[in-house]
């Protein structure tokens, strides 16, 4: 059966642009977004919806006793297909890393395409099953002193998995200019990829529209520019993962050598 890859979006800290790298990068790949973030600051609130409204929740179910949840689809004003969080997932803190991997990777197949897995900030089960089921784990992160920290202890742990750093928010600022040498440096000893980095974009917090920006009809400029940041990150993630356009049709992708 073909293997679809699966990109997990985590990051030793909070707030720091996870759930929406996550939310555009599923848009720009056609992939189904799956929320392992329990307490609201994941993509299901992003989506509009939210982890405490479930009763019976396919996700928690699904990781428990194997049943692939039903993949969500693109709906018609541009949010990716969502499988949303449940907030009783903070109870799953024994759950194997091992047992993690095997669901979201039968849930690829079962679904026919890529999974992009929005995580919990900093470590735990869930995001470290998440982690090594991945074939790119985007690290989103802010270029900051004690970001820069967070990250070195993250990285100390999880050198060996495919990592491609984000650099999000990035102005150019004189305090971040003098912290590159530091990311330079964590490259250097982690041996890391870095993707050119998505601007500060201050209106992004308060966008009403529930739309990924990659997948916003009519976007202004404003949009545009912050659309093809994201875009040039999806691509660099295909790139790592081995996902090309299909030469049928432009929105449908498939593996390349699967
Ligand atoms: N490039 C950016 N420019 C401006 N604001 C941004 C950018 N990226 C993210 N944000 C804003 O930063 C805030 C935190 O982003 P987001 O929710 O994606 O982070 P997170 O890491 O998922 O947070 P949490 O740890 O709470 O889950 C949001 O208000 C979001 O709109
Ligand atoms: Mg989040």
């Amino acid at each position: 059966m073909r293997t679809w890859p699966i990109v997990t979006v985590a990051s030793p800290k909070g707030g720091i642009g996870k759930t929406t790298l996550a939310f555009e990068l599923a848009g720009a790949l056609g992939a189904v977004l799956v929320d392992l973030d329990w307490d609201g600051g994941g993509a299901t609130g992003r989506w509009g919806d939210s982890p405490e409204r479930r009763v019976r929740s396919a996700l928690l179910t699904g990781l428990v006793l194997g049943f692939g949840p039903a993949p969500g689809f693109l709906s018609a004003d541009g949010r990716p297909g969502l499988v949303p969080s449940d907030t009783r997932l903070a109870e799953l803190t024994g759950i194997e890393p091992g047992r993690v991997i095997d669901r979201l990777t039968a849930w690829s197949r079962e679904w026919g395409r890529p999974v992009v897995v929005d995580t919990h900030p900093g470590t735990g089960a869930l995001s470290d099953g998440a982690i090594a089921a991945a074939q790119c784990v985007v690290v989103p992160m802010v270029l900051g002193g004690m970001e820069l920290a967070a990250l070195a202890s993250f990285l100390r742990m999880r050198a060996d998995f495919p990592l491609l750093l984000v650099p999000n928010r990035f102005a150019g600022r004189v305090r971040e200019r003098r912290l590159l040498r530091q990311l330079w440096n964590l490259t250097q000893t982690y041996k890391l990829e870095v993707a050119p980095p998505i601007g500060d974009h201050p209106w992004l917090p308060h966008r009403g529209r529930r739309a990924a920006l990659v997948l916003t009809h009519s976007p202004g400029s404003q949009v545009t520019t912050a659309a093809d940041e994201f875009r040039i990150v999806a691509d660099v993630v295909r790139q790592k993962v081995g996902l090309v356009p299909s030469v049928s049709s432009a929105n449908s992708l498939e593996v390349a050598h699967a």
